[in-house]
């Protein structure tokens, strides 16, 4: 029987978990906690780190609170430890609240009443009766092996069942409790939920029976049929076929969340053990918490058509606001209006094995899910597009993992839409997306360890920043500490928000709006190898494009290189088209551009220094 949960926090918070340790482990200090060998598994060097309220081994993974402690360490039970720590801390544990034995009596009950209604689901399949079920599930490709597993049934006709349930002294009443008879509108039962359907048991994590799912034979509606929300059915927080996939997992199988039961079902008799589908609903916070239990990265695995990538989309949403370093999700895709069931049945095991380890990690498949209509964005689109990713990656609460996702989810952008800047003294002219696309494994991030560099190469920008648009994708993909990587995030959204010409004044007002101000003043006032004399236009951005690619160069040359021949290419793809007095201007900022990065590599080639060579002549 459960324990009143208030005496237990009572209990864990007199009991000092460094004093029971200590009683039989030597304890080292630790910052503000203190360590100790581990006790449960052989080790010469603490790694077992002792909280307030709880301990953690990092090298077995022990993990658990003082309650778990006596337990592990003694092998006694949870009521024994209890009562033995209750007893040192001078305190009564309390006998049962009698509502909650009641409770327990009455939940019992009703897990027998699906015990009882299972078995009889299960005989009438077999009976003439239940011949069509059958040979329905036979037909599907379903072994007698999968349906026992599973315990596939049939409802029989709606009308039998409390009569066959005689004489186990269960009422109808009780069949609306557990949701298999529905009621009138005066709330008296009145008939039953399943009429000529195949049943699929639902399972707890325990594997205990808590409610039925129903599959009409043909085209009938609805097609398939679940159990309302009772008390020991709640469908937000349970997967079908949770129990057995989690001991399939435990030794090994991937979790892998489908659309429906037959996919589950399809799934495990192909040797996929972990696969969980949620019942009818969206997958749901509650569920993705219930896999990340059970393994870091879970597989999701929807159905090949447009709903499919719908609830794909809204999966990833749920999931960002839940994501911590360590805890992610993985996709894979179906073509074609495929469901796992089938694809396993046109190509096998082996097809859906090929597809599974394709699946794509979170990031890339949000990013192609919002991308897949955007061929040819407006800058308008873009900037919508750069804004929602932002916003996206936003919803993870950790800082760092946030602006990694921002900057990889930034990368992909860059990649497949180049800059189209047309009217900001850029480097796009409209049309150019029809340029072939460089993959973002063109662009190398840059090593550690270089702090001054990348820091001059932000300085560069927050003074020059009219340079950005020509930039942007190796700017985006440089690896940056803190406080950059923040000035970074900043400095690519003011560039999207920007309406006017990119000043190093709105730059500035905007960095403070941001919470900046600081880290911008600090990294502005490192020394600057020179400042850059001209005035005005042309010559004052070839300067600040020389300065800035010469840093990068110094950085990753390869990279450099690998830039200019890409934008030797692109440039005069887009000279030789555009043809518009309009264009104009945009041709002259092409060829600045180009010879700025032309001549810090041809410097470079010839063992010169450019930057610092103008500031000493
Ligand atoms: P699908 O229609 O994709 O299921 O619905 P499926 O497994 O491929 O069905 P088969 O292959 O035709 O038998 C996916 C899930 O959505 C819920 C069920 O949980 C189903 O397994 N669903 C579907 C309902 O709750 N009601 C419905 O009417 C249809
Ligand atoms: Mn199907």
């Amino acid at each position: 029987m459960a324990i009143d949960t208030a005496f237990l926090d009572e209990l864990r918070q007199r009991t000092s978990l460094t004093s029971l340790f200590s009683r039989r482990n030597k304890l080292v200090r630790s910052g503000r906690h203190w360590k100790a060998c581990c006790p449960f598994h052989g080790e010469k060097t603490p790694s077992l780190y002792i909280y307030d309220d709880h301990y953690h081994c990092f090298g077995c993974g022990a993990h658990g609170d003082a309650i778990s402690y006596v337990m592990q360490s003694e092998g006694s039970g949870f009521r024994e430890a209890v009562e033995r720590l209750a007893s040192e801390a001078g305190m009564e544990v309390p006998a049962d609240d009698p509502q909650q034995v009641e409770k327990a009596r009455v939940r019992q009950t009703l897990y027998d009443v699906m015990d009882e209604v299972q078995a009889i689901y299960r005989h009438r399949l077999y009976q003439p009766e239940g011949r069509a079920g059958l040979e329905y599930l036979q037909k599907r490709g379903l072994t007698e092996e999968t349906l026992e597993r599973f315990g596939l049934g049939w409802s029989g006709d709606g009308r039998f069942l409390l009569k066959a349930l005689e004489g186990k002294n269960i009422t109808a009443e009780t069949l609306v409790q557990v949701g298999l008879m529905r009621t009138d509108d005066a709330g008296r039962p009145r008939g039953e939920l399943f009429f000529n359907r195949v049943t699929f048991p639902i399972r707890d994590r325990k594997g205990r029976i808590i409610s039925f799912g129903g599959r009409v034979l043909g085209d009938g509606q609805p097609k398939y049929l679940n159990g309302p929300e009772t008390d020991i059915f709640s469908k937000r927080r349970t997967l079908f076929n949770i129990d057995q996939a989690r001991q399939a997992i435990h030794k090994g199988a991937k979790a892998v969340v489908v659309e429906g039961y037959m996919d589950v079902i399809a799934m495990v008799q192909a040797g996929f053990g972990g696969a969980v589908a949620p019942l009818g609903t969206a997958l749901g916070d509650a569920q993705l918490e219930l896999l990340w239990r059970m393994t870091d990265t879970p597989i999701i695995c929807f159905d090949g058509d447009g709903a499919g990538q719908r609830a794909a989309l809204r999966s990833c949403e749920v999931a960002l606001p839940l994501l911590k370093v360590g805890r992610s999700l993985h996709f894979c895709r179906l073509e074609g209006g495929d469901d796992p069931d089938s694809l396993i049945r046109r190509e096998g095991k082996e097809g859906m094995e090929a597809r599974l380890s394709s699946a794509r990690p979170m990031e890339v498949e949000l990013f192609s899910l919002l991308t897949a209509q955007e061929r040819d964005p407006t800058p308008e689109r873009r900037a919508a597009l750069r804004k929602k990713l932002y916003e996206l990656s936003q919803m993870i609460p950790d800082k760092l993992l946030a602006t990694e996702y921002s900057s990889t989810l930034n990368e992909m952008f860059f990649a497949r839409y180049r800059r189209q800047k047309p009217g900001r003294g850029g480097y796009g002219v409209s049309g150019a997306s029809t340029v072939p696309v460089i993959p973002v494994s063109g662009v190398r991030t840059v090593a550690e360890g270089s702090g001054e560099r990348l820091n001059i190469l932000t300085a560069i920008l927050l003074q020059y920043p009219e340079i950005l648009p020509g930039i942007d994708r190796e700017y985006n993909a440089l690896s940056l500490p803190e406080p950059l990587s923040s000035i970074r995030t900043a400095l690519l959204s003011w560039a999207d928000e920007c309406t006017g010409a990119l000043t190093a004044e709105s730059c500035q007002a905007w960095m403070a709006e941001h919470g900046l101000a600081e880290a911008v003043r600090q990294v502005c006032s490192s020394p600057m190898p020179r400042q850059i004399r001209m005035e005005d236009g042309d010559d004052r951005m070839r300067e600040a494009m020389k300065l800035w690619w010469h840093f990068y160069a110094l950085e990753n040359l390869r990279a450099l290189q690998e830039n200019v021949e890409e934008e030797v290419r692109r440039t005069v793809d887009i000279l030789f088209r555009s043809s518009s007095e309009s264009d104009e201007a945009t041709r002259r900022t092409l060829l600045v551009a180009m010879q700025a990065r032309q001549n810090v590599l041809f410097a470079l080639r010839r063992g010169e220094n450019p930057a610092l060579e103008e500031k000493e002549s």
